[in-house]
């Protein structure tokens, strides 16, 4: 089984997300070859020979960054044709937070599922039973906070790391059962 892990991170709280996930997945799966890619690195071929992809991205003025947006639009080019049909997607991201309600996380991993069914992609949500739900996870994805109640940087919680891990094992499992 072929993965990509494609994120974005200036300051490195997403990466860290990502290589939770990417650990949680080899756990899972100790025979799949498990690709971290930064989102810029990223092209259309790597999207093409994956068999699950996984995308992550920092919140930026409530929405993805422009470097993953970037992406997204490259595969319009794939569109027609349809070559990421029926693969496997998970999303994943982190944000200052600052202000009751978080500042965007949520619609930003709504809108990287409509991405990926977009193209006709199996989308795997985050079950609220797994471990570092409570902390780090919402039934879209994994997600850290990484600004304090002052809006400055804080580091990302263990229990977001801990969703981020069991995200990436529950994606490795549940694409298991679909490739079988
Ligand atoms: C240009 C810019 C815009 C941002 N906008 C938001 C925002 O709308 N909501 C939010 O929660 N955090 C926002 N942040 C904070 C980042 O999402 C947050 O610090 C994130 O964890 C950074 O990830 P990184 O370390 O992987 O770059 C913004 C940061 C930058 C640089």
């Amino acid at each position: 089984m072929q993965v990509l892990i494609s994120y974005h991170s200036d300051y490195g709280n997403t990466r860290r997300m990502a290589e939770a996930i990417a650990a949680g997945f080899r756990v899972a799966d100790a025979s799949a070859r498990v690709e971290l890619k930064l989102v810029e690195m990223t092209g259309l071929d790597d999207l093409t020979g994956a068999d699950v992809i996984i995308l992550g991205t920092p919140v930026h003025m409530g929405s993805m960054a422009w470097p993953v947006k970037k992406l997204i639009d490259e595969t319009a080019k794939l569109w027609m044709e349809g070559p990421l049909e029926g693969k496997i997607g998970g999303v994943f991201a982190t944000g200052g937070g600052f202000g009751g309600a978080g500042g965007g996380v949520e619609q930003t991993l709504v809108s990287l599922h409509s991405n990926f069914l977009e193209h006709g992609m199996i989308v795997v949500g985050f079950p609220k039973s797994l471990p570092g739900y409570a902390d780090g996870g919402l039934q879209w994805g994994p997600c850290g906070r990484s600004g304090n109640h002052e809006g400055m940087p804080a580091a990302l919680s263990d229990g977001s790391l801990t969703a981020a891990r069991s995200y990436g094992a529950h994606v490795a499992e549940m694409a298991k059962r679909l490739m079988d």
